[in-house]
């Protein structure tokens, strides 16, 4: 086939198609497109499985055909989940299958507008030599499942086990075969869960989906800075509010740090939640530059509710929440502190503030401790701002 300009070119419909799901649309941008190939990834238990089935009976509710390739469990196991969930209607088809040639027999029979392959690793192509679940199958199966959804237009869900290091060989591999990839995670002791895109070419990968684990299946969590802070005692030294940005989407957590005196010749550090680097590299920031003697102290930090915050925006919280912890002090109730911590102390500013800060006026907190380079912004709370670490532990009383 010659070139041609581009201009000839008719343009490629890609309109999503609702799952049903608002957290799952809202992450898709929209929802399913058809044709398209859709890993999700995820630590063996953390839900993917209930997700997806939990997708499917929604859809069938609806009206659609769709199927559910089940390799890891029997097809007995999962209608007895599919009730739990209350996923049972008669256009939801389930098939008990790993070979990718009935697999494929199937989409041809039933041709569903949604297919759940689950797991990739559990397929396998009978003409391959290799074993199932090594790197030659899980390709070879995604490629023709691919091919297959172009063909059919048919949405084509694959699961991918990874483990805690995104070790496993299989989805890693898969990244550049399909066209979205989404990651499902959420710590096993809690019933919080995040879906998010880690590549999507229908749209962005800034949306965050957020779902708790019930006896009933995932719930959505609509207002997960609620959540978040539900069970916070305020007055309590070493616990600082942070409004962090998830994607585009806010979420106020509460950072815990407790210090005490170990007595032991290495002090303990146990960090959970947030980067145990940046709350090394504060303990150093407050010894040496705000004269705060923590570093000799057994440490522990947290960020409440099993969610995980990396961003730097976190930095004034972690130190505040220490510096707190260490005095005996508690940060007021009504303050929030947003903003990254240099070597030297200082602040410096993180984007999004403005829709941070607004997350923190709806949830009632009326100042903010942020950078002295923040602008005025639009937002119903007094912004409060401090050029360092030192000056805004001062500010808040917290200095020995
Ligand atoms: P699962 O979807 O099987 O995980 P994955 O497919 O990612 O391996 O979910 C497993 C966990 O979820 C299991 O430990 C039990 C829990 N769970 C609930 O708490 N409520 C439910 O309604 C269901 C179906 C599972
Ligand atoms: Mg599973």
């Amino acid at each position: 086939m010659p070139a041609v300009p581009i201009t000839e070119i008719a343009s490629l419909e890609c309109v999503p198609q609702s799952t049903g799901s608002a957290e799952v649309d809202r992450v898709l941008g929209g929802g399913l497109v058809p044709g398209s190939v859709t890993l999700v990834g995820g630590e063996p238990g953390v839900g993917k499985s209930t997700l997806l089935l939990q997708v499917l009976g929604g859809l069938a509710a609806r009206g659609a055909r769709v199927l559910y390739v089940t390799g890891e469990e029997s097809a007995a196991q999962v209608r007895r989940r599919a009730e739990r969930l209350d996923a049972v209607h008669p256009g939801l088809l389930l098939a008990g299958e790993t070979n990718l040639a009935h697999i494929l027999g199937h989409v041809a029979e039933s041709a569903p507008s949604v297919m759940v392959v689950d797991s990739i690793q559990t397929t396998f192509d009978p003409d391959l030599a290799s074993a199932p679940g090594s790197v030659g199958q899980v390709r070879q199966c995604a490629h023709r499942l691919t091919s297959v959804a172009k063909h059919t237009d048919t949405s084509v869900l694959l699961v991918g086990h990874v483990t805690k290091d995104g070790g496993l060989a299989g989805p890693r591999t898969l990244e550049h075969v399909v066209d979205t990839v989404l990651s499902f995670d959420g710590d096993r002791d809690h019933s919080l869960r995040l879906l998010r895109a880690t590549k999507h070419r229908f749209g962005s990968t800034q949306e965050l989906g957020v779902f708790s684990m019930e006896h009933t299946g995932l719930a959505p969590v609509t207002d997960p800075s609620g959540v978040f802070l539900a069970d916070r005692r305020p007055g309590v030294a070493g616990s600082v509010v942070v409004p962090v940005l998830d994607g585009h989407r806010p979420l106020l957590v509460e950072l815990q740090a407790l210090v005490v005196d170990g007595r032991t010749a290495v002090p303990r550090r146990s960090v959970s939640g947030v980067d145990p680097g940046r709350v090394g590299l504060l303990m150093a920031v407050l010894e040496r530059r705000v004269q705060l003697s923590v570093l000799h102290l057994e440490t522990y930090a947290l960020a409440v509710g099993g969610v995980r915050v990396t961003e730097p925006g976190a930095d004034l919280g972690i130190g505040l929440a220490i510096a707190s912890s260490a005095t005996g002090r508690p940060v007021p109730a009504d303050v929030v502190a947003c903003g990254e911590v240099g070597l030297g102390g200082e602040l410096r500013s993180v984007g999004g503030l403005e829709r941070r800060l607004a997350e923190a006026a709806r949830f009632g907190f009326r100042r903010a401790l942020v950078p002295r380079s923040t602008p005025e912004l639009a937002v119903d709370l007094e912004l409060v701002r401090v050029p360092t670490l030192g000056a805004a532990v001062a500010l808040l009383g917290l200095a020995e």
